[in-house]
């Protein structure tokens, strides 16, 4: 088993298929940065869905058994379900989940569990329509979020909504979004708004704690505390009444960096062994120039072998956002 400089096995890949996006989330890809002069890449940059498999099936052997489709938005890649068909032939991976904002979700579910999608994540940051359209910057309706979710229940896959949480945006929202999660059965998990990329005017002063987040629940929600679970980013908590429960993401005030088993993959082919990273390995090229799978999961070994990747550990309380850090929207989140 590979292990990096600080002991952790590489298990889970996050793959980002596409760097567009129909959404403009305010603190993931704000307009004035990616309005109708951004340049997106074009369709040759992109891995091909053989490519993306021949980087899993090497992953696979340093053993990820994992995978998270993730973008930009997923859905807009052509023929998402022949890559994950793909993606579950792969006999060591046993869990195919997907980041997406819903808006393309009820009319892909058929053909996408029919390939093997495991799991879906669907981000939904506020139940208000102003407070909604105020974060994505989209005229999509709250509903037609709301309505990926519920379909995604109903079809019987697993389902959890991601809500980032940023002070005077939409606190209101976090007691509306757990009773949501409570009543369709969608585990709900509050993101701490993270200093992730360089466009999203990130301070501190803009982060409401998970501890805040669990306390403005708690208060009309009684909850208890589980026990985390191995690399699980999430910590959890169930609803004293038994009806649910929720989980917050502390990256900024309570990281999980020691038990981060996670690589992403950027749609171009760049291996990144941490999200708050400035750049990556590029895997494409090395794949268009033929080599093997031997040869490949040799490499994936050695860039995992000198990683020591501890971002969110030592960010320290004063961060500043440097120039030329990669993108949420570029890897995926
Ligand atoms: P499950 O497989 O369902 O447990 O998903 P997950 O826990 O990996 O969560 P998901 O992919 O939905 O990630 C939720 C959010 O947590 C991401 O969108 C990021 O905002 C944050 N996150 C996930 N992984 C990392 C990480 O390695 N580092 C940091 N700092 N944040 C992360
Ligand atoms: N901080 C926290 N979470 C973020 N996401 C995107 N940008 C940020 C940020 N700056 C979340 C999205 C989505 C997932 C891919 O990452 O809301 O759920
Ligand atoms: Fe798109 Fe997700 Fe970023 Fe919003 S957070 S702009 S839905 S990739
Ligand atoms: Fe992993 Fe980097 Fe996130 Fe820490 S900051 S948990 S090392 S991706």
């Amino acid at each position: 088993m590979t292990t990096d400089q600080l002991g952790r096995g590489l298990r889970d890949l996050r793959v980002s298929v596409t760097d567009r996006c129909n959404f403009r989330c305010t603190y993931c890809m704000p307009r004035e940065l990616f309005g109708p002069d951004h340049a997106f890449l074009p369709r040759s940059e992109l891995l091909t869905f053989e490519e993306i498999v021949a980087v899993i099936e090497a992953a696979a052997e340093l053993g990820v058994t994992k995978i998270r489709l993730t973008g930009g938005e997923p859905l807009l890649r052509t023929d998402l379900p022949d890559l994950i068909a793909a993606i579950d032939a792969v006999p060591a991976i046993d869990d195919i989940a997907m980041t997406t904002n819903g808006v393309l979700l009820p009319a892909a579910l058929p053909d996408l569990m029919a390939a093997g999608l495991s799991r879906v994540t669907v981000s939904l940051d506020a139940l208000d329509a102003d407070v909604f359209a105020r974060m994505a910057d989209v005229k999509v309706p709250v509903a037609t979020v709301t309505g990926a979710v519920e379909a995604a229940v109903d079809a019987g896959l697993v389902t959890k909504i991601n809500a980032v949480v940023q002070r005077g945006v939409n606190e209101s929202q976090i007691v509306p979004l757990a009773e949501y999660g409570r009543q369709t059965g969608a585990t709900v998990r509050f993101i701490e708004f993270m200093d992730v990329g360089s466009t999203n005017g990130w301070d501190l002063s803009q982060v409401v704690s998970a501890a805040e987040i669990v306390e403005t629940i708690d208060e009309v929600h009684p909850l208890t505390a589980v026990a985390r679970s191995g690399s699980a980013v999430a910590n959890r908590w169930t609803y004293d009444d038994g009806v649910g429960e929720v989980g917050v993401i502390a990256s900024v005030t309570d990281p999980f960096c020691r038990t981060c088993v996670r690589a992403r993959l950027s749609a171009i082919g760049e291996l990144f062994t941490c999200l708050f990273a400035s750049s990556g390995h590029d895997l494409r090229a090395v794949l268009r120039a033929g080599e093997s799978h031997d040869a490949l999961v040799a490499r994936l070994a050695a860039i995992w072998g000198v990683r020591s990747d501890r971002y969110s550990e030592i960010r320290g309380a004063h961060p500043v956002q440097p120039e030329g850090r990669v993108e949420m929207s570029y890897i995926g989140g």
